[in-house]
């Protein structure tokens, strides 16, 4: 009978020790929740408008979503619940700031964000947060309350991912409705649809069945250390966006000017190209000591180099990045210099 007891406490132990050591080999994921659709409640379950974005706490998120500890050691916290279109620099310097701080100690890190800037905190991210583990961001079209809510699968997804060492020194990764996006140039593409994200230049691969599938490099991924240190900072440089158009008459680049802007980022058409009337305004601007980034609302392709006095007038070429990625760029470039010349070259590497 003692023998009895003995063998059973000692294969109990043994088993609670094989489960406690598998459970310690999983990896560390630790979610960095915002707010957004993943998180919103509406007033009825077939309601996928009119929600309120960010009501749900990170823990009731994972309460719903008991699978996610297959996969990983999974921890969270909120840095915010907020509905993505009003995110703050305050937010985006907490969230660079904890991201860096966890980067050191997990194996991967998941952002929950709303989809409506999701695209410029990953842009963020991505210049500004160690490079050094997975950070995935993810979110949802459909509020957790609706029928076939998208979000717990999405956040299911991202956190295997941001567990998958192939994840790693790809920069920062967005994962929405089974694909992966590269920071640099996913773009939220439609208002209302499950399939908005896309990559003008195609995305980095796919969660088949739960297992990254990669199908494309992602080109400028920071490695060693985050492009820009901002740990020092409680704001950033003020740039506005002025959108070109047909029958502009400079008038927008002289508000942005009197406003007090720090750099200017010109959506224009095409190659970037800028209606002869807020050009001069430009110009005038540049001579202000307001550097000018060119970019394009046309949706893909680069701004290279057009019209001479594009060059002359020491305008910057926005490359592949759409305005509002050139935006982020432009306020962190600007934190370290004015120079025409050296930003220029930022945006040539990053
Ligand atoms: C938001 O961006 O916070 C609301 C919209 C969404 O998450 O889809």
């Amino acid at each position: 009978m003692i023998l009895c007891t003995f063998l059973l406490v000692t294969v109990f132990l043994l088993l609670s020790a094989a489960t406690a050591s598998a459970e310690e080999e999983k990896p560390s994921v630790h979610l960095l929740a915002t707010g957004g659709t993943i998180a919103g409640k509406a007033s009825s379950e077939t309601a996928t408008t009119g929600y309120e974005a960010g009501a749900l706490r990170v823990q009731e998120l994972l309460s719903a979503l008991p699978e996610v500890s297959d996969y990983a050691r999974v921890t969270g916290e909120e840095i915010a619940s907020i509905d993505s279109k009003d995110m703050t620099e305050d937010i985006w310097l907490s969230l660079a700031g904890r991201a860096n701080e966890l980067a050191g100690e997990k194996d991967g890190l998941v952002v929950i964000h709303g989809t409506d800037t999701m695209e410029e905190t990953a842009w963020f991210l991505q210049l500004t947060v160690s490079p050094s583990v997975p950070l995935v961001l993810t979110g949802a079209m459909r509020p957790a309350t609706a029928v076939s809510a998208d979000g717990p699968m999405n956040l299911l997804n991202a956190v295997r991912l941001a567990a998958d060492p192939s994840a790693a020194g790809k920069g920062v990764l967005v994962m929405m409705n089974d694909t992966i996006f590269g920071a640099g140039n996913v773009t939220k593409g439609n208002t209302l649809s499950l399939d908005t994200f896309r990559s003008p230049d195609g995305p980095l691969g796919y969660m088949n069945d739960g297992k990254p599938f990669w199908c494309a490099l992602p080109v400028r991924i920071p490695c060693g250390k985050a492009p820009f240190d901002v740990s020092h900072l409680s704001r950033l440089p003020k740039v506005y966006i002025l959108y070109g158009n047909a029958c502009a008459d400079g008038v927008m680049v002289q508000a942005a000017v009197q406003a007090g802007a720090e750099g200017i980022v010109y959506a224009g058409c095409g190659n970037g190209s800028i209606h002869r009337e807020d050009e001069k305004e430009l110009a005038k601007a540049v001579l202000q000591g307001i550097p000018v980034v060119r970019s394009s609302h046309a949706g893909s392709g680069s701004v290279i180099a057009a019209e001479n006095s594009y060059e002359k007038e020491h305008f910057i070429r926005g490359g592949s990045l759409n305005p509002q990625k050139a935006r982020i760029l432009l306020q962190l470039a600007l934190t370290r210099t004015k120079d025409s010349r050296e930003i220029q070259k930022m945006f040539e590497t990053y």
